[in-house]
């Protein structure tokens, strides 16, 4: 009894300094590392769509004012946006999804299609690609499988596979209900005790403005330019009539450029700030992350400006 449950011990021993090995620490990407990248993603985004994008910002207000100073919509977009090739495989997700995290996510063949459908579209864009490359450089992305007779096979699929998971992957934040995603959270918005949460994605936003759904009540503090590629905005605005405070997202910057910057900032600076370079301006990104069952997921990522 005794020699078999040390054994046990050791095996758990061995078994998370082997996780721990596996995974890279944050001292091995510097913030000047980061700021390089951040902006050859930008400066790769093609599907970028900042010119195809007013924004009308209006009046300012504050988190913990409740008036309306914004009549007007933030976003006025051409509808030859939506046809972006990644864009236009983003919007078929926007119904895939219950708001409320107390309500579980039912999956349908059609939306895990649809799924599919969009990961095929961003996987092979350059900004993924330059992700990709940098996370398995610096050893975020292991792709060598080891094989049952101890020999090494390479996975070309690791990377879109652990963006799968940690994007789309269902986890619970209320009563083990099987109600939130990174994707979900982040590309859409989600109501928790009434309030709105995540809601980080200008093309989500655009929809439900023009769904009247969604009521832009003014800007917060001054926004960031991202030149021709777009900006990044802080505001309030109420979703279905429940409030969201204060908020912020990239306005006309592509999904896989977001997806790409919030991967590599959730890999190498989880749950604190990443500081990246756009537009020659120093830009904080914030991103938080929850384990469930062994697993990490993005429990939220936005521009912290
Ligand atoms: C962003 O801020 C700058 C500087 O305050 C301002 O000139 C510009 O009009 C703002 N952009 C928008 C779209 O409101
Ligand atoms: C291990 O298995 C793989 C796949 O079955 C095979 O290609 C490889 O040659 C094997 N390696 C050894 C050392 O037997
Ligand atoms: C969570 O579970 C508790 C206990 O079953 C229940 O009282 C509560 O209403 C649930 N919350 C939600 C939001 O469903
Ligand atoms: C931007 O960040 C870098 C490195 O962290 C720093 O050296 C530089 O002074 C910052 N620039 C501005 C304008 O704050």
């Amino acid at each position: 009894m005794e020699i078999r449950s040390c054994f046990i011990v050791l095996i758990l021993i061995q078994c998370s300094f082997h996780a721990f090995a596996a995974t890279a620490s944050r001292d091995s990407v510097t913030d000047a590392e980061l700021q390089t990248l951040s902006e050859a993603l930008l400066a790769a985004d093609i599907n970028n769509c900042a010119n195809l994008v007013t924004v009308n910002q209006q009046g300012s207000t504050s988190f913990h004012s409740h008036r309306d100073n914004a009549p007007l919509p933030l976003l006025t977009v051409q509808s030859t946006a939506y046809s972006k090739p990644t864009i236009e495989k983003l919007l078929p997700l926007h119904n895939n999804y219950v708001a409320r995290v107390s309500d579980a996510e039912v999956v349908t063949t059609q939306e895990t299609q649809e799924e599919t459908a969009f990961l095929d579209a961003i996987m092979p864009t350059s900004v993924m690609k330059k992700a990709e490359k940098f996370l398995v450089d610096k050893g975020f992305i292991t792709t060598r499988r080891r094989l049952s007779n101890g020999s090494y096979r390479n996975n070309n699929r690791a990377f879109r596979d652990a963006i799968h998971q940690i994007w789309f992957g269902l986890y619970s934040r209320e009563n083990n209900t099987l109600g939130s995603s990174g994707f979900e959270h982040v590309f859409l918005g989600e109501i928790k005790n009434e309030k709105v949460q995540g809601f980080h994605n200008w093309v989500f936003f655009s929809k439900e403005e023009q769904n009247n759904n969604l009521n832009y009540k003014g800007k917060i503090g001054p926004n960031v330019s991202l030149g021709d590629k777009g900006m990044i905005v802080k505001h309030k605005f109420d979703w279905n009539s429940k409030e969201k405070p204060i908020s912020s997202m990239f306005v006309g910057t592509s999904p896989e450029f977001e997806i790409a910057l919030y991967s590599v900032c959730f890999y190498t600076r989880p749950g604190s700030r990443c500081p990246v370079k756009l537009n020659g301006k120093n830009v904080s990104v914030a991103t938080h992350y929850l384990y469930r069952q062994g697993k990490r997921y993005v429990g939220s990522a936005f521009p912290d400006i």
